[in-house]
């Protein structure tokens, strides 16, 4: 059987304010896809960590202490996923790899967050999927794709449809810097991919037909890396 990780972003998993509807959408469509490959989902910590981590900063809190209001945010949300998902996944959200790998021989999917200060959640899914031996690694998150420049800010940019490891790692060094960065992928996350040569598929998880492409290895709209 296939190993998929999925990288959730949180902008994808938490939409709007009261995001239940959508979340049993998106839970009926991971138990589908779970039939055929083992989940395992890392969810990210979105605009409540931003939320949490802005008004920590405001306050003086340390860098350290930021990401770890960061991780409990990705840990909220883990537990939302959970709630949607139901019996189909480990109930409690692992808070480390050795224990992700041991709750993944027991539930069709294990739903985690954040892990040690310093990174994002994205360098969770590649470390996870290094010690899971993951087929691939998916990065559903709020735009289609790495770009040659950031689409929000610049009309010219261009989506990359496919690049290898080492292009994506020259993408995106140099581009996080302190609690909460947005980038395409986090720069640590890239470098055990680059490794590991796992490939890795980025794509916008707000489209759930894309995403499910994306899970079963199928072509989508994205960016695939390997
Ligand atoms: P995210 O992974 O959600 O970061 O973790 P992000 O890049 O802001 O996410 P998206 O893709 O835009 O949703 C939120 C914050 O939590 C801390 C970091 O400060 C991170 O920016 N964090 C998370 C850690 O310190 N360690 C972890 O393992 C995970």
């Amino acid at each position: 059987m296939d190993i998929t990780v999925l990288s959730l972003g949180g902008s994808v998993l938490v939409k709007d304010e009261d995001p239940s509807a959508y979340l049993s959408e998106l839970a009926r469509m991971l138990v589908e896809v779970s039939s055929n490959t083992k989940l395992y989902i890392v969810a990210g910590g979105g605009r409540i960590a931003r939320f949490y981590i802005r008004a920590g900063r405001s306050l003086g809190a340390t860098e350290q202490y930021l990401d770890l209001m960061g991780i409990d945010a990705t840990r909220l949300n883990a537990r939302l996923l959970v709630a949607a998902l139901k019996e189909h996944a480990c109930p409690e959200p692992p808070r480390e790899y050795e224990e992700a790998a041991l709750a993944g021989a027991r539930y069709p999917i294990v739903v985690m967050g954040g892990v040690t200060p310093g990174v994002t959640t994205d360098a969770v899914s590649a470390r996870l999927a290094e010690r899971v031996g993951a087929t691939r690694l998916v990065n559903a998150t709020s735009v289609d794709g790495a770009y040659t420049a950031d689409p929000k800010k610049d009309v010219c940019a261009k989506r990359i449809p496919r690049m290898s490891h080492e292009e994506l790692v020259r993408l995106v060094t140099g581009t996080a810097e302190g609690a909460g960065p947005t980038t395409v992928f986090d720069p640590i996350g890239a470098e055990v991919l680059m490794r590991t040569h796992i490939p890795l598929t980025i794509v916008d998880g707000r489209s759930m037909k894309n995403l499910k492409l994306a899970l079963e290895g199928k072509e989508c709209v994205g960016t695939i890396v390997d």
